[in-house]
């Protein structure tokens, strides 16, 4: 079984849609959820799914180690970003390489980086009166959004869209893919 940690911290729909994929899955299971706030609806989440939640701290983050040492604890070897907000440590992307993803709302290299989270980012898109979006997955490095982009999947920007409207939109998009690419992931990593 390959061991699948989740970190989010806020709502956790991508969370919820990979916890429901994976569920009964023969060779991945989702077996811990890391969230950095307490308040996040993630982890009510991983509590009615029956799976484990861990609570970070900032200097746990900082520091690194603990955090490497708490998903060993759980065997954890692939590590999958969903609607994480704080940077992770340098120890944690040595420690993982290829063996951690992170999904963004929108077509990087644009529209990524430092700042560039939750809807400002669609607000961005919209005031630069892009035609289209969409979702990145890419592979986390030490730098916010620069990682190998895997998979990429585009919708239009439509007139009169909100950031709201637009987040919708991506947000389907996030839905629809991110699991399967998680897969796909996983077991290209296990043939090469
Ligand atoms: C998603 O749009 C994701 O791309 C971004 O944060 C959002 C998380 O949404 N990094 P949710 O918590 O999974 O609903």
């Amino acid at each position: 079984m390959i061991h699948l940690a989740v970190f989010a911290s806020g709502n956790g729909s991508n969370a919820g849609k990979i916890i429901e994929y994976f569920h009964d899955h023969p060779e991945i299971s989702v077996s811990l959820v890391v969230s950095d706030n307490p308040d996040a609806y993630v982890l009510t989440r991983a509590d009615e799914a029956r799976i484990p939640r861990a609570l970070i701290t900032r200097q746990e983050l900082r520091e690194g180690q603990p955090l490497i040492e708490l998903l060993d604890a759980y065997n954890i070897s692939f590590v999958v970003l969903a609607g994480f907000m704080r940077m992770i440590p340098a120890v944690m992307v040595k420690h993982f390489g290829h063996r951690m993803v992170n999904i963004h709302p929108a077509l990087l290299p644009a529209y990524g980086g430092k700042g560039m989270y939750g809807d400002r980012v669609h607000q961005a898109v919209i005031a630069h009166h892009e035609k289209e979006s969409g979702i990145t997955i890419h592979y986390v490095n030490e730098h916010y959004d620069e990682g190998a982009i895997i998979f990429q999947a585009r919708c239009p920007v439509l007139p009169g869209d909100t950031p709201e409207t637009l987040a919708q939109r991506v947000h389907a998009l996030e839905h629809a893919h991110y699991p399967r690419v998680i897969e796909e992931t996983v077991h290209a990593l296990r043939a090469g």
